[in-house]
């Protein structure tokens, strides 16, 4: 029997399991997954959501390093704060799978090999790349810095400069030194295998510019947004060509082929495999065909990611998958731009940015902190161009939207229909008789164009989710907010109880306003899924279920009630309590900390008291310096070095000769006798032919004119410095 099942697939970007995630990565690439899945899940649809941790590559390798720990460590870590997290912000992945397991390594070998097997998608080449003859070991891009060629910056990296933004290759650097032992590296010959990409090159831009694969319509062009098709483009214009898809690292996935020892796939061929493999584990723990989601014809394969990995989700693993030859495409990967955060771009080592963890630990005591940092987030996506978070927007996105227009017309519902009808849902036609056979015609005018209204808008809301639309998606939600407020306000019931408690128009008021209270128990729940369960228990209905959007929104178009008269209700709770309040300042207070703390860094940084730390050094790392004082005991030029002094230094036990760049600020007579600090066990090297044995310390001042540190008076020579 033919497979008529859609079988949606999303994925978003498998995080690093390097370092914790910041709000511009919730805000850019699970969020809006989560709130796509989640609406899917709702309508009904077959749907699997899939992330996990991308555990290889130089950006793991080098913080093991630095922290002095194997990788194993760091992933793992890392992997359980990240997926923690998201499960505490409610980010319902149906598996968060890593790449370190060894399902993975099979599913990204076999590509790899299939690939190989066809003989042209692979080409073979032997370059020259920098090795580390100290430790033995090609470098990664990563592990190389050196001089940019294009702006000067001294600590570029092998792949791109910090400073200036341009993309480098390790060739190109000045002066290069490799971060594993500080010497220049060596060229030394290596063999990789490179990925045809320039192949590709035809069907890609047919695919992409008009959504045609194999001649036939795959998706919509104009449903892609314009900045992703837009890069793409510009990447199918620049020319596309081979890239290498191996590298020699001790760490990552071995290349299965027998003349590859030692070698490791690259790891952005592997990751987007994630993806696979993700699907794979969770297909087999659930009894599913994983298949369906990746190479059936129903398969709808949809990537949300940052800005920064377009080119790997739309050109390089597409042709992976397309050279594979049994995978569908994605038929969208609605990537988002960069979320700024109060005015400038997150900096982990400018202290600025809030992490997500960091989030929920800073508003631990903040209720519906989850929803209320969801919500923020949703209402200001980075979906088409940068945007930028701030405490006083999420401070008032939270006071108008959720406590006021969502929160307020909740509560007067609940309220008013406890009071007037013991909690239970009046008949639409204003009978006390809790009439069960809901009848359009029995509805006021008034009535009619409300629910009108009601319905219209969930459309949009649904129409816009389905266009990848999320913020307007959340103007739909707010519309029907303010819809309730506004029918609330008019109608008055209040004042008409007051009037007559028989008035048949209360009941009718408060009825289509329940059916309201319920749709919004729906609309809520891709976005702020706690609440959305809040109001489904307040309502005393059952927590919503897979299809329950497409039933709601058949009952609505057909004019049947979401919520049948007689039901009976629970008592009123107040969804939100306001930030800005007279009475409890408690919430407000943990805001304005935060912004505090944004204000303090601002200063230090006025004040020039923020400069860059090196990163960090571990205790046993300073104590293999050994410093000792001395004395400088003669000094002299060196010929033709305009800036060398050939310094000699008595450490009482021994006297040394140090190279010192200090020329240009001192005169060699001016410092004999001076007292100096050495370090002692500097590995001695060669300037202008003289053996510099150690290294005098030294200060600069505000001029960068360097000055002696000196031990204090009356020590003698030799003595170690701790
Ligand atoms: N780890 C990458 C990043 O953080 C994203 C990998 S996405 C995947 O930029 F497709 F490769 F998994
Ligand atoms: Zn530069």
């Amino acid at each position: 029997m033919k497979d008529k099942n859609t079988h949606h697939l999303i994925t978003s970007a498998l995080p690093y399991a390097n370092g914790a995630l910041h709000l511009g990565h919730l805000a850019g690439a699970y969020l809006p997954a989560d709130i796509y899945a989640r609406y899917l899940r709702l309508k009904g649809e077959d749907t699997a959501f899939v992330c996990g941790s991308d555990e290889h590559g130089a950006a793991i390798t080098m913080r093991a390093k630095k922290e002095g720990v194997s990788p194993r460590e760091i992933i793992d870590k890392y992997h359980h704060l990240n997926k923690d997290t998201f499960e505490r912000l409610g980010i319902s992945f149906d598996i968060y799978h890593r790449t370190s397991d060894p399902l993975h390594y099979e599913t990204a070998q076999e590509i790899f090999l299939r690939l190989y097997e066809k003989g042209d998608e692979f080409e073979e080449r032997e370059t020259e790349q920098y090795y580390d003859e100290e430790y033995k070991q090609f470098l990664a891009d990563r592990y190389i810095t050196g001089t940019c060629p294009k702006c000067g910056h001294e600590e570029a990296y092998g792949d791109q400069c910090e400073k200036c933004g341009s993309a480098l290759s390790p060739l190109e650097l000045i002066n290069p030194r490799s971060t594993l032992s500080g010497q220049k590296p060596s060229l030394k010959k290596t063999k990789h295998w490179y990925f045809r990409l320039d192949k590709h090159e035809g069907w890609l831009r047919e695919w992409i510019a008009e959504g045609r694969l194999d001649g036939q319509f795959h998706h919509d062009p104009k449903s892609w947004k314009k900045h992703v098709v837009g890069q793409c483009m510009s990447w199918l214009d620049g020319r596309l060509i081979p890239r290498a898809i191996t590298r020699d690292l001790d760490w990552g996935i071995p290349v299965p082929l027998p003349e590859a020892e030692g070698k490791v796939l690259y790891v952005w061929f592997d990751a987007p495999i994630g993806y696979i493999s993700a699907t794979r584990q969770w297909a087999a723990e659930q009894g599913k065909n994983w298949e369906d989601y990746w190479k059936g014809p129903n398969a709808r394969i949809v990537h949300f990611i940052g800005k920064d990995n377009i080119v790997f989700h739309c050109i390089v693993f597409p042709a992976v998958l397309k050279a594979h030859g049994e995978y569908q495409l994605p038929v969208n990967v609605p990537a988002n731009q960069f979320l700024n955060f109060e005015g400038r771009k997150f900096s982990k080592s400018r202290g600025w940015g809030i992490e997500q963890h960091e989030y929920l630990e800073v508003f631990k005591d903040f209720p519906n902190k989850e929803d209320a940092l969801r919500y923020a987030l949703l209402r200001n996506m980075p979906e088409n161009r940068d945007s930028d978070f701030r405490w006083d927007e999420f401070a008032d996105y939270h006071d108008k939207d959720l406590a006021d227009k969502l929160g307020n017309f909740v509560n007067r519902v609940l309220v008013l229909t406890n009071k007037y009808y013991e909690g239970k849902v009046p008949d639409a036609a204003g009978n006390k008789a809790f009439r069960q056979d809901f009848d359009k015609l029995s509805l006021t005018a008034q009535s009619s164009a409300f629910r009108q209204k009601m319905t219209g808008l969930a459309q949009n809301w649904a129409a816009e989710i389905e266009a990848f639309n999320f913020r307007n998606a959340a103007n739909a939600f707010v519309e029907l907010c303010e819809l309730g407020n506004i029918y609330l306000q008019e109608k008055a019931p209040w004042a008409l109880w007051k009037a007559n408690p028989e008035d048949p128009a209360i009941a009718a008021c408060l009825n289509d306003a329940l059916q309201l209270t319920t749709l919004l128990s729906l609309i809520t729940q891709p976005f702020i899924p706690f609440t959305s369960d809040k109001m489904r228990r307040l309502l005393n209905l059952p927590p919503l279920q897979n299809g329950d959007w497409k039933e709601a929104l058949q009952k609505l178009q057909e004019q049947k009630p979401l919520l049948e008269a007689g039901h009976q209700i629970g008592k009123p709770e107040i969804l939100f309590a306001k930030i800005y309040d007279r009475k409890d300042d408690s919430r407000l207070r943990i805001i304005e900390a935060q912004k505090a703390k944004l204000q303090a860094l601002l200063e230090e940084e006025k004040k020039g008291q923020a400069p860059e730390l090196k990163p960090t050094v571990k205790f046993e790392d300073f104590t293999k310096l050994d410093l000792r004082t001395g004395t400088i005991v003669a000094a002299e030029k060196i010929p033709k070095a305009n800036k060398l002094l050939k310094v000699e230094v008595d450490l009482g036990f021994e006297k040394r000769t140090v190279v010192a760049g200090i020329a240009e600020y001192y005169k060699p007579e001016n410092i004999i006798g001076q007292r100096v600090v050495l370090l002692a066990n500097l590995a001695p090297r060669k300037l202008r032919g003289v053996e510099s044995q150690g290294m005098i310390l030294m200060a600069d001042d505000a001029e960068g004119r360097p000055g002696f540190l000196s031990p204090p008076e009356g020590w003698p020579n030799g003595f170690p410095i701790r």
